[in-house]
């Protein structure tokens, strides 16, 4: 297959491990007789340097006319201590949100057997724990208006709204998840506070008739917090709004020992982009200390829903596995002898172009 590729390898550590996860994805069309083909776009921080706009409209064609979209990270420290700046690098992710159509965020939590013990939490909680967390992505509170200031600057707003049609495709792209998956879905609201939660809750006991194979349970977010942690195994396909889902990936990040092994796949309406979970780690830039592993998760994410080539996907994940088994990591997941970023890179390459499979 040709594929076209977009590249926005953003701010902050995004490009160091974009390379990695472009070495991969060469290795396995290499592999398997694929032919990508990347273009390079600004966005975040790079972009506002470039052009005083966080996602351009260059940047946006680009992602248009392309096949799949892979996504480094976004985020300066110079704008996150400057609550004052006209723009900011995250407005340009929100903006390729929007405009993509990206309304879902499938996060996908697994263990790695060799990494169970770098979890904080304990071994028998954690081992075997595998869901989906689907968050919305473009509503809620991050995208409603009004959002701002008062005249006078001493009062702040932003307004959480819900449409039904939104809330409506996002459950029924979860339920679809649960039907391939165990048939179980949670999902997480504030139904007890929040009026777009009732809605939520309202439209999913209006879809769930139609999906009589999947047990549906509902959960507050802040019981959702607590189980995650208590007993992650319980969980299979959680759905929920857009700042939930994101404040509950972060935590959840945890059951596998390390965020900076945690992908996502963002789909919706037109090009499918593909990013870690974690952000920019400015501490870390220039440093080739980053852990690539989530870039790299997230290509495999690539093959797997927008290119339909799980096989692919499922080789990148086998050498993921070699470099955990091998100790070939980064200072994250082993602090006292680690690997470099680039290091990985090269041998997850290496390991794909020797593997027979
Ligand atoms: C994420 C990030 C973003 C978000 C930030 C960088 C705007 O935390 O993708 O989870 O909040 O959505
Ligand atoms: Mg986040």
């Amino acid at each position: 297959m040709n594929f076209k590729i977009t590249v926005l390898p953003g701010d902050g550590i995004g490009p160091e491990i974009i390379d990695q996860a472009i070495k991969v994805v060469d290795a396995v069309c290499r592999k398997k007789g694929h032919e990508p083909q990347y273009t390079r776009g600004l966005v975040g921080a790079a972009a506002i340097d470039d052009s005083g706009d966080p996602y351009p409209e260059e940047t946006h064609a680009m992602c248009m006319e392309s096949d799949a979209v892979l996504f480094g990270a976004i985020g300066d420290p110079r704008f996150d201590n400057d609550p004052k700046a006209k723009v900011r690098p995250e407005t340009g992710l929100l903006a390729m949100r929007k405009k993509l159509g990206l309304y879902a965020n499938i996060r996908p939590i697994t263990t790695f057997p060799s990494l169970i013990h770098k979890s904080p939490l304990r071994k028998d909680l954690v081992e075997g724990a595998d869901f989906v967390a689907i968050r919305e992505l473009t509503g809620g509170i991050y995208f409603g208006r009004p959002q701002g200031r008062s005249e006078a600057g001493d009062t702040a707003y932003d307004t959480c709204v819900y449409h039904k049609y939104e809330i409506e495709r996002i459950c029924r792209l979860a339920f679809d998840f649960a039907l391939k998956r165990n048939k179980k879905l949670t999902m997480v609201d504030k139904a007890n506070v929040l009026a777009t939660s009732r809605l939520w809750r309202e439209t999913m006991q209006e879809l769930a008739p139609g999906y009589p194979d999947v047990e549906v349970e509902y959960m507050f977010v802040d019981n959702a917090a607590m189980q995650i942690i208590q007993w992650p195994k319980r969980f299979d396909v959680l759905v929920t709004e857009n700042m939930f889902g994101d404040i509950l990936t972060d935590e959840a990040s945890v059951i596998t020992g390390s965020l900076g092994m945690l992908p996502s796949a963002s789909i919706g309406l037109h090009t499918s982009v593909f990013e870690p979970v974690h952000g920019s780690y400015p501490q870390a830039t220039g440093k080739n200390i980053a852990n690539p592993l989530a870039t790299v998760l997230s290509a495999a994410l690539m093959f797997e829903y927008a290119f339909n080539l799980p096989k692919e996907a499922w080789l990148i994940r086998q050498a993921v596995e070699a470099s955990l088994l091998a100790g070939i990591v980064t200072e994250d997941i082993e602090p006292l002898n680690p690997a470099s970023t680039s290091e990985v890179g090269d041998l997850l390459a290496d390991w794909i172009d020797k593997s027979n499979i």
